[in-house]
């Protein structure tokens, strides 16, 4: 069904020029494929995928028809984003109200040629994870309007990307100066760091030691003034080389052009969603503290 019905896009689309494959449209087009496809729990045909196509689930390579496109989901709330420079799409599925909750972010990377789908990898999250809570996170994410913003006030992909890297590279030293914007929240799994909608609560505490946060993949949308960075969160899993757990952060940025501070919306939502091993978690030692900020979201430990 989703290859079939991208399949369907790419033919659609591409005959009508090579750039084709990269508009709006198409990218609009194969998310909704992908949805669709998580919704029936029928995962991919090979048909469309390039020669070289890869998919992964939390940075481990998988066969696709053995992933969680397999089962079909709930969705109860989804946002995507989408990248025609890159020839890349974003979506976020929030499955709450799923026999088996997830929150889910997926990248997809797509030949802007051909429109041949390249790669597909996902963060999922379910149960034990980091601060995971689908109910609260369908309720907080739910509350978010990102409207296009119009073509005079939006900042420029660099604008957008600097805001993100801004906000990452504050991990790694306090006082990086990050630029928020009031509102500003964050989102960590179910857990909401506003109190309102009117507070800048994004700054992130300092963590017990710098982290290096390496590995950003990322995939921005002008017209939304949405970014989302897939990327190694260093340190939380033990068992693996300096601790790197899969993560993503999806962030809006408004007036990044029009005034001196640019807005870091996570406001909506950053989402923020690290995924935890199971078994290996930020658990009693304090790790935990410093991850989540301290609120709540005591990971599996
Ligand atoms: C896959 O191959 C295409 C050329 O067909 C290339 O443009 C693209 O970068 C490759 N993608 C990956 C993920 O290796
Ligand atoms: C999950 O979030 C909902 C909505 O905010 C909240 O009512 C519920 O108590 C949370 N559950 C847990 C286990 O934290
Ligand atoms: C919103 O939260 C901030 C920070 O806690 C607080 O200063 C402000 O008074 C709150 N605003 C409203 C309308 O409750
Ligand atoms: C972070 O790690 C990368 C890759 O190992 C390295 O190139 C970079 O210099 C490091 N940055 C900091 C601030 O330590």
């Amino acid at each position: 069904m989703f290859f079939y019905s991208l399949v369907l896009v790419c033919v659609g689309l591409v005959s009508r020029g090579a750039s084709a494959a990269c508009s709006r449209e198409f990218l609009q087009g194969a998310t909704s494929a992908y949805l669709q496809a998580q919704a029936a729990g029928s995962p991919p045909k090979l048909a469309v995928l390039a020669s070289n196509f890869s998919y992964a689930e939390n940075d481990t390579p998988l066969d696709i028809t053995k992933g969680v496109l397999s089962q079909p989901l709930i969705i109860d709330f989804s946002r995507s984003i989408y990248d025609t420079v890159q020839c890349a799409t974003f979506t976020e599925i929030t499955a709450a109200t799923s026999p088996h909750p997830y929150v889910i972010h997926t990248r997809m990377l797509f030949n802007a040629g051909d429109g041949q789908a390249t790669k597909i990898e996902s963060v999922v999250t379910d149960a034990g994870d980091w601060a995971f809570n689908a109910t609260g996170h369908l309720f907080y994410t739910r509350q978010e309007t990102w409207d296009i913003i119009p073509e005079a006030k939006r900042d420029t992909r660099a604008v957008i990307q600097a805001a993100a890297d801004a906000y990452l590279d504050q991990w790694g030293n306090p006082d990086h100066p990050v630029p928020l914007g009031t509102p500003c929240v964050r989102l960590e799994g179910g857990f909401y760091s506003g109190k309102n909608l009117t507070a800048n609560t994004c700054r992130m505490g300092a963590f017990p030691q710098p982290l290096n946060v390496t590995n950003r993949r990322y995939v921005i949308d002008v017209e939304l003034g949405a970014v989302d960075v897939f990327n190694d969160f260093p340190w939380l899993d033990q068992s693996k080389p300096g601790g790197a757990t899969p993560s993503t952060n999806f962030i809006r940025v408004e007036g990044g052009t029009s005034s001196p501070v640019f807005s870091l919306l996570p406001s909506p939502m950053s989402l923020e969603t690290v995924r935890q091993v199971q078994g290996k978690a930020a658990g009693d030692d304090g790790k935990g503290k410093a991850a989540g900020d301290g609120k709540e979201g005591k990971a599996k430990g």
